[in-house]
């Protein structure tokens, strides 16, 4: 069974589609060990404990200064003792200990087609805000690994998405989690706990 531990900052709703996969069985081989916010009123939060696994929030706020909040993230993350770690619109920058710590076993969800619209500067409604900016027809979703670079881990899978006259950032956000994030999060999930996909020399490899 793969540990796997979800860290969140917002509404959770790709939280709330793995919860739903993992109980419909989608995802197998794989318990949801923990959820970690940096934000306490996250509505994340209250998602998990509804399904039974615990919850907790480290805060930013409540260390004098970045270093210490790396560690105390790190040290709590390290408590449940996780296999996979899925960052689901976790909006902090993850310690580069916690990337060396967990190379190859933290994977990310990003809300464009990556390498567009994505590093420094490009999360939340930011980067459906600078896809509508730029006239892009198509968008979609990324999964991938994490590494040191922002966005830069291998590839795990893509899915695109149509752009359509009149969006908003907002519509389009809305129509990127259901027809590519919901989807995408879950099956990498279920795809790495079944031992589908490795990384080889920097790709994401069948195996
Ligand atoms: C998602 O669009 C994710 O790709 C981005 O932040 C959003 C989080 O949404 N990084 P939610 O908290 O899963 O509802």
């Amino acid at each position: 069974m793969l540990r796997v531990m979800v860290l969140v900052s917002g509404g959770g709703t790709n939280l709330q589609a793995i919860i739903d996969a993992v109980a419909a069985g989608n995802i197998t081989n794989a318990r949801l060990v923990g959820v970690l916010s940096n934000n306490r009123t996250v509505k994340s939060l209250e998602r998990a404990r509804n399904a039974g696994i615990p919850a907790v929030c480290v805060s930013p706020k409540d260390f004098a200064d970045r270093a210490a909040f790396n560690e105390a993230l790190l040290a709590k993350v390290d408590e449940f003792e996780p296999d996979l770690i899925v960052l689901a619109g976790f909006l902090v920058a993850i310690p580069q200990a916690m990337v060396h710590k967990y190379s190859n076993r933290i994977i990310n969800i990003h809300p464009s087609l990556i390498p567009s619209f994505c590093g420094v500067g490009y999360y939340g409604l930011k980067v459906h805000e600078k896809a509508l900016e730029r006239g892009v027809k198509v968008t979609g979703a990324t999964v991938h690994f994490v590494t040191e670079g922002m966005d830069e881990g291998p590839i795990i899978a893509q899915k695109a998405v149509e752009v359509c006259e009149g969006d908003t950032p907002e519509i389009l956000q809305r129509r990127v989690m259901e027809q590519a994030e919901w989807i995408l999060l879950p099956k990498a999930i279920d795809d790495i706990a079944n031992g589908r996909i490795c990384v080889k020399e920097g790709y994401v490899v069948s195996c």
